[in-house]
């Protein structure tokens, strides 16, 4: 267990590897600030991390979309801990289809949250982080960040643009000694993009990107990870992507 405590924001903690991961953090010692838009799912969140003793924890409903909930979530953040540590944008959204069946609504629905998000929630929490030659940031993309499938091209091109804006994000940064990495996880059993996972022996769960989560933010001071790449040990599973028209 870490004795010091830091501060994380976690975005898209109400659910999934959000969820877990503000778990897994707050069990070791580090305060998080949950946001996300359901408000009640973020309380429910909120009420299982209260029961770790040690760490405080704020929610702050917010749309990664909207700037000005962005700037708001900042700016509560510092009011509250006076420092944010650690900033996980794991926040995202998919849709599955063939390429041509894709509408410019689904292209701005993934690249808003997934790029978009990415981009203002660091372009407020940066300016903290340079000022205090510290901190960390943790991007959730997907293994869709490496590689192409089947009825993934929007997906895959937003999670390509997390990795992209990642590599980029730490030249700029690594004059200030902040770390920045990116987790590629393949499928996980949550409720993502509507698909339906039939969850059996070695599913990967949200607890185990939380796990690898938790190893980049106490790692040595010395090393930044750059990419993390999550596989399934086994999987057999069959996943229905429930195809949207
Ligand atoms: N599950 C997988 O197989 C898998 C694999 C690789 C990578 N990933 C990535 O992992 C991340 C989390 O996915 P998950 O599986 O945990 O999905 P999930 O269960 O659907 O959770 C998605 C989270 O993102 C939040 N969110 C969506 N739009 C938002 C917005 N505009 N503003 C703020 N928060 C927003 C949701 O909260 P609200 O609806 O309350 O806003 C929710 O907390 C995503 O970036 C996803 O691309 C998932």
């Amino acid at each position: 267990m870490n004795d010091i405590i830091k501060t994380a924001i976690i975005t898209g903690a109400s659910r999934g590897i959000g969820k877990a991961i503000s778990l897994k953090f707050a069990a070791n010692n580090i305060n998080v600030v949950l946001a996300a838009r359901d408000k009640t799912q973020l309380e429910r969140v909120q009420e299982e991390v209260k029961s770790i003793p040690k760490v405080k924890t704020l929610i702050v409903p917010t749309d990664v979309t909207n700037e000005e909930q962005v700037k708001n979530l900042v700016r509560k953040t510092i009011d509250q801990f006076g420092k944010i540590d650690i900033l996980v944008n794991n926040a995202g959204v998919g849709r599955f289809k063939r390429a041509d069946e894709f509408t410019l609504e689904d292209y701005h629905y993934m690249f808003d949250v997934n790029v978009k998000g990415v981009f203002l929630v660091s372009k407020y929490v940066v300016p903290h982080m340079v000022a205090r030659k510290s901190g960390q940031i943790i991007n959730i993309a997907s293994i869709a960040g490496k590689n192409g499938f089947k009825t993934g091209t929007l997906y895959a091109a937003s999670k390509h643009a997390v990795v992209g804006y990642t590599w980029s994000l730490r030249e700029d940064l690594k004059e200030y000694k902040i770390k920045v990495s990116v987790v590629c996880p393949g499928s996980v059993v949550t409720g993502f993009g509507g698909k339906k996972t039939e969850k059996v022996d070695w599913s990967m769960e949200p607890e185990d990107v939380a796990h690898a989560c938790y190893y980049l933010a106490s790692e040595s001071e010395n090393v930044n990870t750059a990419e993390v790449i999550i596989k399934p040990r086994y999987n057999p599973r069959k996943i229905d992507w429930n195809l949207r028209k």
